[in-house]
């Protein structure tokens, strides 16, 4: 893993010789604080991983779709994976290549498959037999052909949080991978359709990667077999899912990974498709928060600080636990929960017992909150998102603002 972009320096934690504490000054908190250098990083890191077969790293677009994020790793010649039409034209408009997406998610809707064609994408994942009818019957009218891969469901179990496993029977995800052989062979006989390759996605943050190690071993079998009784693919798709140490675990690395699917991989001469959101940006943000109160409820301390689930919804939605940490260095600890201004219980950004001992007025730092952070954000409670903030080098960069309460009621119509 890219070594961590965060670290003390002339008292304050910094983001590559960023002071934290003038970025809070300059832009308000919450903020999120990226750091360009690690996205690089992170991104030539698994690109070595992958150096001993043609492959393509396709940037998960959901765990941080910023637009200079994308733009970022788009530069870098990484290819895009997104979920939505929203995320089809925020990819388009950071500058991937159109050829080098691929469009999944069990739920696409007729214009969203029509945005995705007029776009030239590369590849269409598809995961049921009622969206490939629907996909050759759009390419067929319009006179296209669409690329696809069959996102298949090889029932295996990530052993990660239940919320963010994929690769089961129990999942919505996916085609059952006993039945792939007939879908492609039905695919064959309706028009507009190309198979292009085979994939699948079993899950997040898998600390173990083993269980991709036992699905690739399925996926690259009917792969063989489809390729034995004539279809044209050309990449095979291992899904994203690589974990990041989020408190002191040491987990299992893309490079491991890499080394032990080579072997099943290698004969196919298939493209390697791999999707990481998570790896890529994860370690390369912070949550920036200041604090408002301390106060104690009898035998329970809390310290409010100005951003909660509505900024980082993780803790809240997964008990996903986030390292706190104080701007300010040498920050002794105090027995208290970190919490935020919305008014539900679950609103907490520290379960741990143990917290910075910081004051009103003082700055907290949200550790390893690069991926799916600012996207999963929201204006609950009437808050405005968090800012966002690319630190390249030894420059700060605004790249999303705040919005005003202005903005976020201009949509509503009808006072
Ligand atoms: N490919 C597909 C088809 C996916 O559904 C996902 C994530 C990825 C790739 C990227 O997975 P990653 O490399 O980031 O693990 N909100 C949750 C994570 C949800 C992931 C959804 N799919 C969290 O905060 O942990």
């Amino acid at each position: 893993m890219a070594k961590r972009p965060f670290a003390y320096g002339k008292g304050t934690l910094r983001c590559d010789g960023v002071a934290l504490s003038e970025i809070a000054d300059r832009f308000g908190t919450p903020t999120y604080v990226y750091s360009a250098d690690a996205i690089r990083g992170a991104y030539h890191e698994m690109d070595r991983a992958f150096d001993r077969l043609p492959h393509r790293i396709c940037y998960s677009v959901k765990a941080n779709p910023n637009l200079s994020v994308c733009s970022l790793l788009a530069g870098l010649r990484a290819g895009a994976d997104v979920t939505s039409g929203g995320e089809l034209a925020r990819a388009l408009q950071a500058g991937f290549q159109p050829e080098q997406i691929v469009f999944a998610g069990a739920g696409k809707s007729r214009s969203e498959m029509e945005d995705a064609l007029t776009a030239g994408i590369g590849c269409f994942s598809v995961e049921s037999e009622g969206e490939l009818r629907l996909l050759s019957a759009v390419a067929a009218e319009r006179g296209a052909v669409a690329r696809f891969a069959l996102r298949v469901n090889p029932d295996v179990n990530a052993h990660t949080h239940p919320f963010i496993t994929t690769g089961l029977a129990s999942t919505k995800f996916g085609v059952p991978i006993a039945d792939a052989s007939d879908h492609y062979a039905l695919a064959a006989t309706l028009p507009g359709l190309r198979a292009e390759g085979v994939g699948m996605h079993i899950g997040s943050q898998m600390t173990d990667l083993s269980p991709v190690v036992e699905a690739t071993q399925g996926l690259a079998a009917l792969a063989s077999k489809l390729l034995e009784r004539g279809h044209t693919l050309r990449h095979i798709d291992i899904g994203g899912g690589y974990p990041i140490p989020y408190g002191d675990e040491q987990p299992d690395t893309p490079g491991q990974l890499a080394t032990e699917i080579e072997p099943m991989l290698r004969p196919l001469g298939l493209v390697v498709l791999t999707e990481p959101g998570r790896w890529l940006v994860g370690t390369a943000g912070v949550l920036i928060v200041r604090v408002l109160y301390r106060k104690r409820n009898g035998a329970h301390a809390f310290i409010i600080v100005d951003g909660g689930m509505n900024a980082l919804l993780r803790p809240a939605l997964y008990r996903a636990q986030h390292k706190v940490v104080a701007v300010r260095e040498n920050s002794r600890n105090t027995r208290a929960e970190v919490v935020g201004p919305v008014c539900e219980s679950t609103d907490v950004l520290s379960f741990e017992a143990m917290a910075p001992d910081v004051q009103p007025g003082e700055l907290l730092a949200i550790l390893d909150a690069g991926a799916y952070g600012f996207s999963m954000a929201s204006e609950y409670n009437g808050r405005p998102r968090p800012a966002e903030v690319l630190v390249d080098g030894a420059e700060a960069r605004l790249v999303r603002r705040r919005q005003s309460h202005e903005e976020i009621m201009a949509p509503e119509m009808g006072l």
